[in-house]
Formats: C-alpha cells, sequence, structure tokens
C-alpha cells in the first residue's frame, strides 16, 4: 500500500503531541517486529486502557469429513441470512492458513471487533455500508474488496437492504503479488489496476465519549472480550503504509490474448499459500482457432475454490450466482461437456467471479456438507448432463 495520512499528526515521530493541553498516546501498529509495514497513530487513551476482562470464547469449527474426494459444488443461496457482521460470518472452507465464510448480516452488533491474528477480506456481493475503523470511514459498494489489516478495531455499518459477503481470514497479510511491485513497492505500469483504484479510508470521526464499549479480540483462535470505559475510536490522527481500504472489483483491468490467458494474469492479492483472483467481464481471445475458455487442468498441488458473481461463466454448466465450486488439489478438471464448442467464437464475456487459489488442502465444514450438490462429480459425463 502507499503512504496515507488522515487527522493530525506532529511532524516527527516520538514526540511530545497534544490535543486541548492533554498529551495523546502514540502508538506504532506494524507487522514483522518493526521490520514490517507499520502506522502510527494518535489515541486519546491508551490502547492498553481496560476497565474490566470479559470472556474468552474459543473458535469452535464442525467440520466435515467427505467420505469420498471429488469436485465439489456448494450452493450458498439457501444459507439463511441471520446474525450480525461478525457473528453472521458462516464457515464453509478452512485450514491454515484461510478461512473461507459467507455473511449475510441482519442484526445489529453492539460493540466493537478486531482481528488480532489476521487479516481479513469482504468481498461485497450485494449491500453498501460502512466498515466504521480506528483509521476512518471505509464505505462499501456492491463488488468492493474490503481488506481489513489485523489490528484495525472496527465496526460495520450496513445500509438497508439485502447484504451478502464473502469473506475471508488469513493468519497472513494480504498483499497485491510482489510481480505487479517496483522495488519501491510502487505498482508497475503492467499491473491490472493503480494506487488510485485502491481506497483508504476518507474520513476520521475521533470519538471522546466516556461509556462502556465492548471490544471482541480474535486472539489465539478464539474471541476475547474486554470492556473499555471510552469509545476506541479516539484517533485523532494517523499515517503510515498499514489501514484498511477498498478495492472495487471493476477496477480491475481484465488482460486477454490472441490465445487463452492462463488464471495468474487474474491475480489480484497474493497471502501465504493462497491467492485471490478477480474474474471480470473481458473480451475473450480472438485468435480464429482460439479456445477461449480455460483448457483442462490438472493444478496438483492448489485447492480451486470459484465464487460465482454475476454473469453467464463460460466453462460451467449448472452454476449460477452465489455458488461456489471447489476443484480439490490431485484431480484434473476443465469445461464441462460442450462447453469447449459452445465457446467458440464467442468475443467477449459478461462472468464475473472470484477464485481462491489454496496451496494447502482446504477442509470443510458441516454447513458446507448442507449445501454440497452430490451430483456435480459426475458431471463432466456426458450422458450426466443430457
Ligand atoms: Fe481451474
Amino acid at each position: 500500500m502507499r503512504y496515507a495520512q488522515l487527522g493530525d499528526v506532529p511532524a516527527k515521530r516520538h514526540v511530545q503531541f497534544r490535543r486541548n493541553g492533554t498529551l495523546l498516546t502514540e502508538e506504532v501498529l506494524g507487522f514483522e517486529g518493526f521490520s514490517g509495514n507499520e502506522s502510527i497513530l494518535y489515541h486519546l487513551h491508551s490502547p492498553c486502557r481496560v476497565r474490566e476482562v470479559g470472556e474468552f470464547v474459543p473458535i469452535v469449527r464442525e467440520e466435515w469429513v467427505p467420505e469420498t474426494h471429488v469436485h465439489r459444488l456448494t450452493d450458498t443461496n439457501p444459507i439463511e441470512p441471520g446474525g450480525d457482521w461478525l457473528s453472521g460470518r458462516r464457515l464453509l472452507q478452512f485450514n491454515g492458513d484461510i478461512e473461507v465464510s459467507i455473511c449475510k448480516p441482519t442484526d445489529e452488533r453492539e460493540g466493537f471487533y478486531r482481528n488480532g491474528e489476521g487479516d481479513e477480506v469482504l468481498f461485497i456481493h450485494h449491500g453498501t455500508g460502512t466498515v466504521e475503523t480506528i483509521f476512518g470511514d471505509v464505505p462499501y459498494r456492491p463488488h468492493d474488496y474490503v481488506v481489513i489489516p489485523r489490528g484495525t478495531t472496527y465496526r460495520v455499518t450496513p445500509d438497508d437492504g439485502e447484504q451478502v459477503w464473502l469473506c475471508f481470514h488469513t493468519p497472513g497479510e494480504i498483499e497485491t503479488p510482489n510481480r505487479y511491485r517496483n522495488r519501491y513497492g510502487q505498482l508497475l505500469e503492467h499491473a491490472p489496476y493503480s494506487q488510485r483504484d485502491f481506497h483508504p479510508p476518507a474520513e476520521l470521526h475521533t470519538h471522546s465519549e466516556r461509556a462502556d464499549f465492548e471490544l471482541s479480540v480474535r486472539v489465539r483462535d478464539g474471541h476475547q472480550t474486554y470492556l473499555l470505559d471510552y469509545h476506541p475510536f479516539d484517533v485523532v490522527g494517523w499515517d503510515g503504509y498499514v489501514y484498511p481500504y477498498s478495492f472495487n472489483i471493476h477496477d480491475f483491468e481484465p488482460k486477454s490474448g490472441r490465445l487463452h490467458q492462463p488464471p495468474t494474469v487474474h491475480q489480484t492479492f497474493q497471502g501465504p499459500n493462497f491467492v485471490i483472483c478477480s474474474f471480470c467481464p473481458r473480451r475473450l481471445d480472438w485468435d480464429p482457432l482460439a479456445v477461449p475458455i480455460p483448457y483442462h487442468h490438472s493444478n496438483l498441488q492448489s485447492e480451486e475454490v470459484i465464487y460465482y458473481v454475476d454473469g453467464q461463466f463460460g466453462s460451467r454448466a449448472g452454476v449460477g450466482e452465489g455458488a461456489l465450486t471447489l476443484h480439490p488439489s490431485g484431480l484434473p478438471h476443465g469445461p464441462q461437456p460442450g462447453r469447449v464448442e459452445a465457446s467458440l467464437g464467442a468475443t467477449s464475456t459478461d462472468e464475473l467471479a472470484v477464485m481462491c487459489d489454496t496451496f494447502r488442502p482446504l477442509r470443510l465444514t458441516t454447513l458446507a456438507r448442507e449445501l454440497d450438490d452430490p451430483g456435480y462429480a459426475t458431471s463432466w459425463h456426458a450422458q450426466a448432463r443430457a
């Protein structure tokens, strides 16, 4: 990310900085000890200040260990809306590198949240609202990726109307791919987006209210609650390279070629042992002999998860908006029968999908079992499609 600043910061770091005579508390919020990216925030109160220590509730994952190893289709549409913007996240797939959930929040949540052990990405399928954070407000709209780095105290204020989010949590860092950046970190000309497409918080609201506020922090694979006697959005200013931001998938500039381009051209983010890619509406391959949809591939060491957002996905029959396919490691996959022929001569696609490839096996939850389409495994069998 680029350097950003919001609110008031002193000219030098680590100096006395006051507001209305009160000495502010400087907090360096950074990664990898003091070697990674960091931001410096100036608080009205010590961020350590806790009035009461509440409960620690371990995260419970109900795992489903399938009896068979097959390609899977999960329809997320039947997931009933419910819960709030945190409790409403319904886990479908996970491993030590990533968790994939669907959230359809309907309820308000009292209090604030901070992920102390992972970065989060909320892909907004449906809905608008605001992610209010200690760094300021990040408004969101359909098809935004909202990236929330660990350490960000926040709450979400969804607007009225349908909300459907695809949520990722990773103990790693969400980054733009190395190959898109020069040695200074600036995005290169060939990158499918530029710094202008990433939107840091635009407005900072400093709260000085003194009252009881609950803060839930995800740590050690659980949620620890604390009771504060001040509003945690007490930052008067910050600067640095760590902050939440939004990136709309339609600002991803897709690449096409004379012949089919590999999924790597769609890469949007990288994390440890996974990538997140955006399949966006685009012109298709223009050679007269081109096959404009993917070739069969055996990506033997990765699991490929695709969430279908909008439009017609060329290589799949029977998947629509809200479907999630999992093509696990060790197996080949490719277009279903008839799709190659149907694609020939196509000049454009309106498909919109988010893909997450993981390089270590994914585990599934009992919710994924409930939503599993057992017919998908044999859907490449021509008779199965007849
Ligand atoms: Fe694939």
